[in-house]
Parts: structure tokens; sequence; C-alpha cells
């Protein structure tokens, strides 16, 4: 791998999930499918989607904690919060900007969100590397949040999903590294409608075989102007981990690749066994997350291999319908990045597929002006313990909880409070309190 002498890099990262989950068996028995076809043919085995109460901003915003959370003075070091994400919340504010607000960061920090459909957080890692190099006793935090929502009964909807990844980026220079990167990216740019969404409808528009080529031939330009610019000259990584939409593209991609590579058409099989399918675990039952789907296979990696990854290198592929594709390559360093992921998993509640078409039916509710006003369904959505909740739309404006009562039982506060003696009690915030509202009463707690 080519190498620069100070840089950024991943120095750790966390993961969310939504609350619940549908066994793809499940689905494919109420959509009259082959279960077969989404086990085998996909490779999916539960996908998970969102239910009232949780959207891009509070899965980015709990993705973000849960990495800031691992260890005390990060979240005061944060100078710049990138979100990539083709799920934005509205047409002007950032998720970024909610994020900001929700975890309270330095308000010196630089915010706002990426968008370019599947590709969002990798331009947002290379911006945050860049950034890091100038200042080095920083952090920057990147967050890849969506939900993949196509319409039901279409070819895309068990490929639907949601979650968040977050990345601290930090300075070779000055922190313990998880993964650096090669400063040399093949990249391949080319205007395709192989998947978008138009900004009147909350589904996406796919035309699904089509994209899957735009993939490939999008993998096969940037690997090769990568290969052009270190003139061939290194061995490609053994590990790879690709853009995952639904977790055998990355094997079509791997199939690909070796292919193009001129490698032995009967070896592609146990390769992509051994070097590919055991990043792709988490995948397999989170489904899409579109922007974030490479890094949680970097989680997951992280998770099955830990201290084993050390010194070790591997290839990453990230693609963007539109399209925008990048390869470029990465080498772990001595720390280990434990985001959890299984005990993620493990907290969520299974649900039928009615459930699972009501459940979406009421988050999609809630995404519309005046959906604060039911009452009914604050209380119900505040009775879980979740760091940040989205109770609906007042007066055009998001309307987000804090969950002290979460906050106290974990450390959100004590990690803020770092210098205090104590922990204050904070009360429970009454539901129709608004985020800023809630800011003052927190911040006279605190203070
Ligand atoms: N048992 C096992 N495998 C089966 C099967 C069965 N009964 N029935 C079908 N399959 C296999 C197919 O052979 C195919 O595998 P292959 O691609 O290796 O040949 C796979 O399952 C999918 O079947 P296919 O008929 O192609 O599915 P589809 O027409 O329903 O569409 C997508 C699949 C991925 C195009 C669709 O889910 C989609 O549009 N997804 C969203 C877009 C996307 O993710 N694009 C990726 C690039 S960004």
């Amino acid at each position: 791998m080519v190498k620069k002498e100070a840089d950024g890099a991943i120095v750790d990262l966390g993961v969310a999930f939504p609350r619940y989950f549908v066994k793809h068996d499940a689905l494919a028995a109420a959509r009259d499918v082959d279960p077969a076809k989404f086990r085998f043919g996909l490779g999916c085995e539960e996908m998970t989607f969102c239910g009232p109460g949780e959207d891009t901003v509070t899965l980015a915003a709990t993705a973000a904690w849960n990495v800031l959370r691992q260890k005390t003075g990060r979240l005061e070091r944060v100078g710049l919060c990138i979100v990539g994400t083709e799920s934005g919340v509205d047409g002007s504010k950032s998720v970024a900007s909610h994020v900001h607000g929700l975890l309270r960061l330095p308000p010196t920090c630089r915010v706002f969100d990426i968008q370019h459909a599947c590709y969002g957080a990798t331009a947002g890692i290379q911006m945050a590397r860049a950034w890091v190099s100038r200042h080095p006793s920083q952090l920057a935090l990147v967050i890849a949040s969506d939900i993949a929502r196509y319409e039901r009964y279409s070819a895309g909807e068990p490929t639907q999903g949601a979650g968040a990844v977050a990345l601290l980026i930090g300075s070779t220079e000055t922190e313990d590294i998880c993964l650096t990167f090669s400063n040399i990216s093949g990249m391949h740019a080319s205007d395709v409608y192989d998947f978008w969404r138009p900004t009147y409808q909350k589904t996406a528009v796919v035309r699904g075989k089509f994209s899957i080529s735009c993939y490939l031939e999008g993998m096969v330009a940037a690997y090769e102007h990568y290969m052009e610019q270190i003139q061939h000259e290194e061995s490609t990584p053994t590990l790879q981990l690709f853009h995952a939409p639904f977790p055998h593209m990355a094997r079509k991609a791997h199939r690909r690749l070796w292919e193009h590579r001129g490698l032995d058409p009967e070896t592609w099989e146990p390769a992509y066994t051994r070097w590919v399918a055991p990043s792709l675990w988490a995948n397999r039952r989170i489904g899409n997350i579109y922007t974030g789907s490479v890094y949680l296979s970097l989680a997951a990696l992280f998770e099955l291999e830990g201290e084993a990854l050390q010194d070790r290198d591997v290839a990453l592929f990230s693609y963007g319908s539109g399209s925008c594709s990048e390869y470029f390559t990465g080498r772990f360093g001595a720390h280990t990045a434990t985001p959890r992921i299984l005990e993620h998993l493990n907290a969520r509640e299974e649900v039928d597929v009615e459930q699972y078409e009501l459940l979406s039916e009421r988050s999609l509710a809630l995404e519309s002006n005046g959906s604060f006003a039911a009452t009914s369904l604050q209380s119900e959505l505040t009775d879980v313990e979740r760091p940040f909740i989205f109770l609906g739309i007042r007066d055009h404006e998001r309307v987000y909880l804090q969950n002290e009562a979460d906050w106290q039982s974990g450390c959100f506060v004590a990690a803020r409070l770092q210098t205090s003696e104590s922990i204050p009690t904070v009360p429970v915030v009454e539901p129709a309190l608004t985020s800023s509202v809630q800011h003052s009463q927190l911040d006279g707690a605190i203070s």
C-alpha cells in the first residue's frame, strides 16, 4: 500500500440499527417467492427497518454517540462532522446539523452532509482525511446513515434495510489507528440513471439489472485507474470489502474482478469464501444501508477478526449510483475497533410481515407536518430505551427527544461532565418539548 507520512485514518467506529427486523423467509412466504431466492440468490437473511420514532437523524446520532462514548474526551475534540446520506430529512437543513445539536458537539465544529447515492460516506472520509492532516489534534466524525426504501412487492423490497456507521477519523501522528488508507484512489464517474430517488417520493426508483452492470463496470474502471497510478507495482490485497446493496452483489463484484485480473477461473469461489464472505455477516442481517454498506462490512470484519487484522492490507470498493466509483486500499493498525454489532443485532425485535408493513407505514406517517400532535403515539415512542427519538413534525420543524432516562442509565451525561463531581439528576423531559427547549433545560442542569 502506498503510504504518506501523516494522514487522517480511522481511529474507531460505531454502529446503530433500528429496533425492528423481519426474516426474509417470512417476507418470501408473504410475497409468494421461493425463500431460496432471497437467501441464496440475494444472500439476505433479515431485513431491518425503521419503525415510528426512528429516522436518518436518530440512527446517525446514535451511531455517533456509540463511537464517541467509548473514550472520554472524544466529543470535545470533534471539529468536523460530515453525514453521508441519500435519505436526508430536509431539502435544506443537514442531518449533520441535527446530530450536532443532539450530541451537543462543539460550536466551532464544521457540519454538513454529502449526498451522492451510496458514495457519500466515502467522499466524506476522503475530505475528513485531508482536514485531519491540517488539524492533527482534532477528530472528524464521518457518519454514514441511511434508510433503504423500495416499493412494497417490488424486486427491490427484499433489499431494504436501515442503519448507520459512524467513523472517527484522526491523525496518524497522534492517535492509535484502526485503519490507514492509501493516498491513491482509482476513480470512475458516469452520468447514468441506474438508481435514483426523485425529491417527491420516499422510495427509490431503480433499474435493477442495469444498476448491477453499472456497478461492475464502474468497479473495473476504478480498479484499472488505481493500478495505472501505482504502475501495477503492488499486489492486490486478498481481503476485499465491496459495496453490498445485497450481500451477493459483493460476490458478483469479487468474481468480476477475479476474471478481469485474469486469475484462475476455478479458484474465484474459494477465494470469495475465504476473503470476502466473512465480512458480510452483518449485511445479511441488516439489509442495505446504502452509503454505510461497505463500512458495515468493515465493522463486521473488525468484530470477527479483531487483532488478527493487524498489519493486513485490505481493498475497498465504494459505488454510488448515478454514478461515482472509488477503489482504494488500506492497512489495519494496532488498534482494534469493537463496534458490538452482535449486541445491537440481538437487541432488535423480530416482527411478522403484517407488523413490518404497519410499523413502516406508521414511521412514514410521522413524516408529514402536524404529525407531532399525535400525543398517544408520543407516550408509546418515549417508552423505549433509545438515546434519540423522532417525535414528528410541528410547524414544519422536526422534533427530537434526547432520552434522558437512557442517558442516566448509560454514560452520556457522565462523558459530558467528566470534570464534574457527580452526575446531576436530569428530569425525564415531557415529550411535548422541542429539542431546543430541552437543550436549555439540560444546559441549566449541567452547568
Ligand atoms: N433459488 C436460488 N436463487 C434464485 C432463485 C431460487 N429459487 N430464484 C432466483 N435466484 C437468483 C437468481 O439466479 C439471481 O442470481 P444471479 O444474479 O446470481 O443470477 C438472484 O437470485 C436474483 O434473481 P433475479 O431474478 O435477478 O432477481 P430480481 O429480478 O428480483 O432483481 C435485483 C434482483 C438485485 C436487481 C433487485 O433486488 C433490485 O432491483 N435491487 C435494488 C437495486 C440494487 O441493489 N442494485 C445493485 C447495484 S447498486
